[in-house]
């Protein structure tokens, strides 16, 4: 039977106890709201793993002012069925003071990666991101835990902070997730009205757009972009923050596609900044 804790301590106790008996644990970080993008992360631990706990946390920390942090979907008794009916074992799912006590002062701050894509607009999303998930690591003990590669900068992120800080934990990164129609499954997508839902269609477009003229052997990095950003702009609901082809490892916008790349988008529809992605090894 599935347990929803709000304690570090439940957490501890109920880890340790696995632990005890030999079974290994598998971690799936979440803000909640949770969609069949989540769903196959839960998955995907359970087949990994003998035990999965899900963080369910809206973290303030990694939202800036005049970000969604209040208007942030939240749905517990949705996501307690959705995990439970995954097979997720524990639910984490702390209030804000749990997390951070008051005199909060230690963060996790990365010096690379983080100042490119959305590290742009979004400048203290990923010291949060890195300190919530480190607090996570730290609480469960996960032996793997499971991300998105719908936030491929957030995955890349934290894979180079388990290396540089020694963490024991492998990082699974799982497929993007996408509606029938090809919108990439977000819990954001919720805030989008009809028309914004129609033309939010765009980002997916351009993606595929994107991936076909590189299945094609396109080489130079301007052509794929600039027809992707053509093809958004053509929209009217939709306004481009960034569509760049960057270096897999480093997130540095790169030219020639003479080594594996990301190539991501973020695309206001509206007020909704929605974001969406491919790898180029995936085409
Ligand atoms: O991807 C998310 O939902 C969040 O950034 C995460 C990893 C749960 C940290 O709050």
């Amino acid at each position: 039977m599935m347990k929803i804790v709000k304690t570090i301590e439940e957490v501890r106790a109920q880890v340790k106890e696995w632990k005890s008996q030999g079974l290994t644990v598998g971690l799936v970080p979440t803000m909640g709201y949770l969609h069949e993008g989540h769903a196959s992360l839960i998955d995907t631990s359970c087949r990994d793993n003998d035990r999965t706990v899900v963080s369910d946390f809206v973290n303030p920390m990694q939202f800036g002012p005049g970000e969604d942090l209040e208007s942030y979907p939240r749905d517990m008794e949705h996501d307690a069925a959705l995990a439970q009916e995954h097979g997720c074992d524990l639910i984490f799912h702390p209030d804000p003071d749990e997390m951070y006590h008051d005199g909060f002062s230690t963060f996790v701050d990365m010096t690379v990666l983080t100042e490119e894509l959305c590290g742009l607009s979004r400048p203290v999303h990923f010291r949060g991101v890195c300190t919530v998930v480190s607090k996570l690591f730290n609480i469960v003990k996960p032996d793997r835990a499971y991300f998105g590669k719908k936030d491929a900068q957030q995955l890349a992120v934290i894979r180079h902070m388990v290396d540089d800080l020694n963490m024991d934990i492998e990082i699974v990164g799982c497929p993007i997730v996408r509606e029938s129609d090809g919108l990439a499954k977000s819990s954001r997508n919720t805030y989008l009205d009809e028309n914004e839902r129609k033309a939010a269609l765009v980002l997916s477009k351009s993606i595929f757009n994107g991936m076909e003229l590189v299945r094609n052997g396109e080489k130079d990095c301007a052509v794929i972009t600039d027809s992707m950003k053509k093809l958004i702009a053509s929209e009217p609901l939709a306004k481009i923050d960034y569509v760049k082809l960057v270096d897999m490892k480093t997130m540095q916008q790169i030219e020639k596609l003479d080594r594996p790349a990301l190539c991501a988008i973020a695309v206001y529809i509206g007020k909704t900044r929605l974001i969406d992605n491919f790898f180029t090894e995936d085409v």
